[in-house]
C-alpha cells in the first residue's frame, strides 16, 4: 500500500486564539474534512494544509492539537494578506460563486489570481519537501487547482491526482473566468482528475474542448482520456460518501437516543423538519424559509403540527456577502415566527452555531423530515448523514434539491425539488407531512442501501485504484528517465 499524502486548503483542526497567547484546536467546518478525517485515521499517511489561522503557526499548540491524529500533519502558514486574497479572495469570491453558477456574486480582482498562484506554489513546496517516491499524492478542492502546475515547474514528475469537491460549471459560466485558459492548463498537469457527478465531469470535458483547442478528449465508458501537451490525463466521476457505519452506530448509541427523545419531547404533537447548513448562499436557506412560509399559508393543517429546526454553522463571515446573507436569514426567521407563532407553537427554531457530534446525530435521528435544498452543491453530505442516522424503522424522509450532487445517487428514495420553486417545495413539505410511514420506510430503505454501499471507504478505494495504475506508469517512466541520465 502506497503512503497517502493528502493535501487540502484546510486541515481538520482550526486553531483559535483564546487570549494570553493560548490556542485551542476546534474541528474544521465542512464536508471535506468530515469525509476525509476517517479515511486518514484508518490508513495513516500525511495531511498537508492550513490550520485556519493567519500568521505564523503557533508550534506548541499545533503539535499538541495534532499529537493523537493518527497521521502526520504538516501545516502551511498563510499571512493575513494571503488569507484575504487567496482564501477569501480568489477561492471564495471568484471560484466558489462561479462554480456554483452564481457568477453575479464574483469579485474578479486580478491581484487575487497572483496570490492564488503564489500560495499554490507554497503548497507545492510543502508537497515536494514531504513526498517520497511511490507516495500517492492526492490534492483536494478548488483552492489548490494550480498545485500540479507548480510541482511540474519544480521538476516533480510523480503521478499527481486531484478531486474537486464542489461542482464544475457549464462552459457558458466557466467562460466568464478571466483565467480560464491558465486554470484549465494547470488542472491538466494532474494525471487523474475526479469529479462528484456525471454532470460535473461532462461540464469539465466541455470546457476543455472549448477553451483548449490543442487538447483532445477521447470519450470512453469508464475513465475519460484527455491528451494535452504530450501528456495523457484521465478524468472520472467519483461520488464522495460518508463513514456510514460510524454515523449509524453513533445514532444507535444510548446517549444519542436519549438526546433524540428529549428533542422530540420538546415539541409534542409536531413533526420535526430539519435544515442543517453552513452559512452559505449556495445552500438555499432563504428560499427554504420562504417555502416553509408558503406551506404554512397554503396548508393550515401544518400550523401547530410542524416545526422547522434550522441550524446554521458560521462560515466565511468576513466576506461581506456572507454577512449580508446572515441578516437575510435572521429577517426571514423573524418574519415567519412573527406571523405564525402562537402561545404554544413557534414554527422556526433557528440556531447560528455548530452542533457537537452527538447533538448533530440526535437531530438527524429525531427529525422525521430533512430539507436539503441547496441551489447547487458538489455533493451535500448532510443528506447522506441524515439517511445513515434514520435508524428507527427507516423512519424519515428526505426532500432533496435536484441541484445537490447527492441527487444523482439518492433519486430512487428522495423527494426531489427545484429549490428556486418555493411553491413546489411548499407542496413537497405538505406531501411528506401526509406521507404514510410505509412510504417513508420504502424510500428510506432505498437510500440507506445506497449510502451504505457507496460509503467513503468505497469512494477512496475507487479513486486510489484509478490513481494507482497511473502511479505505476509514472514510476516506470521515472525509472527510464533515470536510466537515460546515467
Ligand atoms: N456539520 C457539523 N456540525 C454541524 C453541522 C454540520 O459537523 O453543526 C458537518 C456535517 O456533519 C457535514 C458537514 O458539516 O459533514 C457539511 O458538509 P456538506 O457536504 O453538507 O456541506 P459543506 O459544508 O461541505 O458545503
Ligand atoms: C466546502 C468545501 C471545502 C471547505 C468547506 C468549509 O465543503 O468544499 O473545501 O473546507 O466547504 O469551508 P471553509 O471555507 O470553512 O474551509
Amino acid at each position: 500500500m502506497n503512503r497517502l499524502i493528502l493535501v487540502s486548503n484546510r486541515l481538520p483542526f482550526a486553531l483559535e486564539p483564546v487570549g494570553d497567547g493560548q490556542w485551542i484546536a476546534a474541528p474544521s467546518p465542512g464536508g471535506l474534512v468530515s469525509a476525509l478525517g476517517p479515511v486518514l485515521r484508518g490508513r495513516g499517511g500525511t495531511w498537508i494544509g492550513w490550520p485556519g489561522v493567519a500568521g505564523d503557526v503557533p508550534g506548541t499548540s499545533f503539535a499538541e492539537a495534532t499529537r493523537d491524529a493518527g497521521y502526520k500533519v504538516v501545516p502551511v502558514a498563510l499571512s493575513e494578506a494571503e488569507r484575504d486574497e487567496f482564501y477569501y479572495g480568489y477561492s471564495n469570491e471568484v471560484i466558489w460563486p462561479l462554480f456554483h453558477d452564481l457568477q453575479s456574486f464574483c469579485h474578479f480582482e486580478p491581484a487575487f489570481w497572483e496570490t492564488y498562484k503564489a500560495v499554490n506554489e507554497r503548497y507545492a513546496d510543502a508537497i515536494a519537501r514531504h513526498c517520497q517516491p511511490g507516495d500517492f499524492i492526492w490534492v483536494h478542492d478548488y483552492h489548490l487547482m494550480y498545485v500540479a502546475q507548480a510541482l511540474r515547474e519544480r521538476s516533480v514528475h510523480a503521478a499527481l491526482t486531484f478531486f474537486l469537491h464542489i461542482p464544475f460549471p457549464p462552459f457558458d459560466i466557466f467562460a466568464k473566468l478571466p483565467q480560464q485558459q491558465r486554470l484549465l492548463r494547470a488542472l491538466l498537469q494532474f494525471d487523474l482528475l475526479g469529479f462528484q457527478t456525471r454532470r460535473d465531469l461532462r461540464n469539465f470535458l466541455q470546457c476543455v474542448r472549448r477553451v483548449l483547442p490543442d487538447a483532445r478528449v477521447f470519450p470512453s465508458s469508464g475513465l475519460q482520456h484527455i491528451r494535452f501537451g504530450g501528456r495523457a490525463i484521465r478524468a472520472g466521476r467519483f461520488p464522495i460518501g460518508i463513514d456510514f457505519e460510524s454515523f449509524e452506530q453513533g445514532a444507535l448509541s444510548e446517549d444519542v437516543a436519549r438526546r433524540a427523545r428529549e428533542l422530540r419531547a420538546a415539541f409534542p404533537g409536531c413533526q420535526l423538519m430539519l435544515g442543517i447548513d453552513r452559512l452559505d448562499y449556495s445552500k438555499g436557506i432563504p428560499e427554504r424559509l420562504r417555502a416553509f412560509r408558503v406551506a404554512l399559508e397554503r396548508h393550515r393543517e401544518l400550523r401547530g403540527r410542524v416545526v422547522l429546526i434550522q441550524n446554521v454553522v458560521p462560515s466565511r463571515v468576513e466576506i461581506p456577502r456572507y454577512h449580508e446573507f446572515k441578516d437575510r436569514i435572521d429577517r426571514l426567521v423573524g418574519d415567519t415566527n412573527g406571523r405564525f407563532s402562537t402561545d404554544t407553537w413557534l414554527p422556526v427554531h433557528y440556531r447560528f452555531r455548530s452542533l457537537d457530534r452527538d447533538d448533530l446525530l440526535a437531530h438527524y435521528r429525531a427529525c422525521e423530515i430533512a430539507l436539503v435544498t441547496p441551489l447547487k452543491d458538489g455533493m451535500n453530505l448532510v443528506a447522506k448523514e441524515y439517511c445513515a442516522c434514520c435508524v428507527d424503522q427507516d423512519d424519515g424522509v428526505l426532500i432533496l434539491s435536484h441541484f445537490a450532487g447527492a441527487a444523482e445517487q439518492l433519486k430512487p428514495g428522495a423527494v426531489l425539488v427545484n429549490p428556486y420553486d418555493v411553491e413546489q417545495v411548499a407542496d413537497a413539505i405538505f406531501k411528506v407531512f401526509r406521507m404514510s410511514d410505509a412510504e417513508h420506510s420504502v424510500r428510506m430503505k432505498r437510500m440507506r442501501r445506497i449510502v451504505r454501499n457507496e460509503d467513503v471507504f468505497w469512494w477512496v478505494d475507487l479513486f486510489l485504484k484509478a490513481g494507482s495504475q497511473l502511479a505505476a506508469r509514472s514510476a516506470q517512466t521515472a525509472g527510464r528517465r533515470l536510466a537515460k541520465q546515467r
